[in-house]
């Protein structure tokens, strides 16, 4: 089993772009190191991400570091659950930050041709994103 956390937040006011890379940096290379997968996305000040992987490591990466980081607030949870798998390992063993159309365009064919039920409602979440310029 792995567990599975998925959530939108709103960065606060006037984020410059250096701390969007820090962040971005940040969870890669954390993230990577600890075999969690998933993604992240930032568009016209939103975030969007889903964490997978171990319990132990994914329980207090949210809820004691993420969810205290004052560079975003709001934060909506949608999905904060156990999983049989996890549902991006096989899109890349890494964490992946999403900085382009191009990349979420793939992110979305994968997550159709990939259908369960956590992958659908992922699915939807994105699509405001895709609209984006
Ligand atoms: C929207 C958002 C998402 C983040 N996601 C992660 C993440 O997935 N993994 C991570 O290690 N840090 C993430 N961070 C950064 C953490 O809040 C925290 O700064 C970082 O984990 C500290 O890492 P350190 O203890 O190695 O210095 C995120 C921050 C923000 C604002």
């Amino acid at each position: 089993m792995i567990h599975t956390i998925c959530y939108s937040s709103k960065a606060v006011d006037g984020l410059e772009k250096e701390a969007l890379e820090g962040i971005y940096n940040k969870t890669y290379t954390n993230n990577s190191l600890r075999n969690v997968t998933g993604i992240l996305l930032f568009e016209l000040g939103n975030f969007f991400q889903v964490l997978e992987g171990d319990k132990d490591i994914i329980m207090p990466l949210y809820e004691n570091k993420i969810k205290n980081d004052p560079r975003h607030h709001s934060i909506f949870e949608i999905i904060n659950r156990p999983k049989q798998k996890a549902l991006f390992s096989n899109y890349s063993t890494d964490f992946n930050i999403v900085r382009t159309a191009e990349q979420l365009e793939t992110i979305n064919a994968y997550l159709k041709d990939n259908k369960v039920s956590t992958s659908e409602k992922i699915q939807r979440l994105i699509q405001p994103f895709l609209l984006l310029p």
